[in-house]
């Protein structure tokens, strides 16, 4: 039984598809993966999201797949049901907004219906549970949390808990149970894993993985952020997406924290929106732009 595994995908269609390719090649060694379980955060940040999703309808055509929803699909759906919380072509909300209007009401249906948690079984293997941050909320933030893993570990009905959001890989060992943090296939954010997916293989009635890299041509990548026009509607945020996708460091992250350390030392009190102003101070600082 073999399973890959794919978190992340940010709309990073390109690294998508090469993953997907790196699947058909194993398929032609006579490695071919029983299915694929999907991690969430499928959506936002690099353009063309419909790309992406055609991608999953090829992967649904070929093979069971498995969904949990991530944090992202979980704005979507927010602004979905409450349209009016101030998204605009700016640093702190044009990807998004970009993301939604490319969507149909089909897309936003779909990714609805995916559950923030489940549980796969298969004939006498151990039951893996699936979730983007945690069991319990898709941006809750678990590796190197201990008191949070020894909880999870102890609640979750499968014996393995695959885990997404982290962008960077990991493995822990609670209560008898695994803990796996699969790679992001389209926005990495640590260097000494870059873009990948996993393998989940069975062997022996345990569970085993292998962690695969996936190449994309990035200057070609840079390009659609142009054409698509989401350079422009992203601001600061695209120009960190940028800057992350050629060096693997979370530079959103750590520009909107300055950006608000900025704005808090100003006075600023606006509420979630932050100025313009506040990101490109940020982002000159920190070398973005
Ligand atoms: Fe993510």
């Amino acid at each position: 039984m073999r399973f890959a595994v794919i978190s992340d995908i940010h709309s990073n269609f390109m690294a998508l598809e090469n993953a997907l390719c790196t699947i058909e090649d194993m398929r032609r060694r006579g490695e071919g993966v029983d299915g694929i379980i999907f991690l969430g955060d499928y959506l936002t940040d690099f353009p063309y999201p419909q790309n992406t999703l055609r991608l999953i309808d090829e992967c649904i055509a070929e093979f069971p797949c498995h969904f949990v929803r991530g944090n992202r699909e979980d704005y979507l759906i927010r602004h979905r049901h409450a349209p009016n919380e101030g998204w605009s072509y700016s640093s702190s909300s044009g990807s998004l907004l970009y993301t939604y209007e490319n969507l149909t009401e089909a897309d936003l249906d779909r990714i609805e219906s995916f559950s923030h948690c489940i549980n796969i079984t298969t004939k006498n293997l151990p039951t893996i549970t699936a979730c983007h941050g945690s069991p319990g909320d898709s941006k809750e933030w678990i590796m190197n949390r201990p008191q949070l893993i020894d909880k999870y570990t102890t609640e979750i009905a499968g014996e393995l808990l695959l885990c997404g959001h982290t962008h960077r890989g990991g493995i822990v060992e609670a209560n008898g149970r695994r803990v796996i943090f699969c790679p992001s296939v389209g926005l990495p954010q640590d260097r000494r894993y870059g873009s990948r997916m996993l393998i989940l293989e069975s062997k022996r009635g345990v569970w085993r993985y292998n962690s695969i890299p996936v190449g994309y041509d990035k200057n070609k990548m840079l390009a659609e952020f142009h054409r698509s026009g989401l350079y422009e509607k992203a601001g600061v945020w695209a120009r960190c997406i940028i800057k992350s996708m050629f060096d693997e460091h979370d530079h959103a992250a750590r520009c909107v924290a300055l950006a608000w350390r900025k704005a808090t030392a100003d006075g600023f009190s606006g509420g979630q929106v932050l100025p313009e102003k506040y990101w490109t101070d940020a982002a000159a600082e920190l070398g973005i732009i």
